[in-house]
């Protein structure tokens, strides 16, 4: 068994990190969830996605044993590597929620911030420390987590390398929903089990829509979005939605 796997049931897969203590995301589970993240975009049977490191903990970051040594050159190239990987799992066609338990920091909050979503344990601590060990976030975080709340708030995470408890983090938007820890996995399977039963092709248009867009101009935003919206209406999803409107009433279309 490798130190992280998918599990698969009721059209959910689990992308599960089993490292303990501490979930550290050395470069094995690094090159893994890069292969994860390809095979859970592949599969028919996966129509949304959880990333979960069980009950304690989700990652405490990049593997800082693994890493001490490392020397620049050699991370000119592994960085690039670290960072193709959690983009893979960022670009998953799929909904992807993060169920987030205890710490996640450094690459462990940089992961979740790959998520569409991130419920929350209310035990849970998320950061970036990085600034802590003479470094800056290193796989998306400076990115990723500007964009979610914005460069104000991400930069005093950063600066500070302090750790944001479960309450704070909602305010702040870094995560969307808090819960006791004992129900983390089972809220996020709810979650992602309600969208899993959506229309999977429109579900992906509109994560590359929103997705793509925040990266351009509104102009090249709406015509990706244009030329989606009158894809989809090639597709067998949008009939059924549109007759089961007109035949059922609003909301009763099933899609899988
Ligand atoms: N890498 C390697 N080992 C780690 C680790 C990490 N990121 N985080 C924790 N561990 C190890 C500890 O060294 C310890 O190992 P031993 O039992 O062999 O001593 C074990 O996990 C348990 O940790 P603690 O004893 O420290 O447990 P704690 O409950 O007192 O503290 C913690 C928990 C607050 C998470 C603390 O361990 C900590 O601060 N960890 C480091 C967090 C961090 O700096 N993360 C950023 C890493 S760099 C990065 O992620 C770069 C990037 O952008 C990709």
């Amino acid at each position: 068994m490798s130190s992280v796997n998918l599990e698969v049931s009721g059209g959910v897969g689990t992308i599960r990190l089993d490292r303990p203590p501490m979930n550290a995301l050395n470069i094995a589970i690094q090159d893994r969830l890069r292969e994860l993240a390809a095979e859970a975009g592949r599969r028919d049977d996966v129509r949304a996605v959880i990333l979960y490191g069980g009950e304690k903990v989700f990652a405490a970051g990049a593997d800082i044993k693994e890493m001490r040594d490392m020397d620049h050159a050699g991370m000119v190239v592994r960085s690039r590597e670290l960072q193709e990987s959690f983009t893979a799992v960022a670009r998953i066609p799929k909904p992807v929620v993060a169920a987030v338990t205890g710490y996640a920091l450094g690459g462990g909050c940089e992961l979740a911030l790959c998520a569409d979503f991130r419920i929350a344990a209310d035990n849970a601590k998320l950061g970036q420390p990085e600034i802590l060990l003479g470094l800056i976030p290193g796989a998306g975080g400076t990115q990723r987590l500007a964009r979610l709340i914005g460069p104000s708030k991400a930069k005093d995470l950063i600066f500070t390398g302090r750790q944001v408890k479960a309450p704070e983090a909602l305010a702040l938007g870094l995560v969307d929903r808090v819960v006791p820890a004992d129900e983390v996995y089972e809220q996020a399977h709810a979650w992602a089990t309600r969208l899993a039963q959506g229309p999977a092709l429109a579900l992906r248009a509109a994560k590359e829509t929103v997705d793509a867009g925040l990266e351009t101009d509104l102009e090249t935003g709406l015509a990706l979005e244009r030329n989606w919206f009158a894809g989809l209406f090639a597709t067998e999803d949008r009939e059924r939605g549109m007759r089961s409107f007109v035949e059922d009433g609003p909301g009763k279309a099933k899609f899988r």
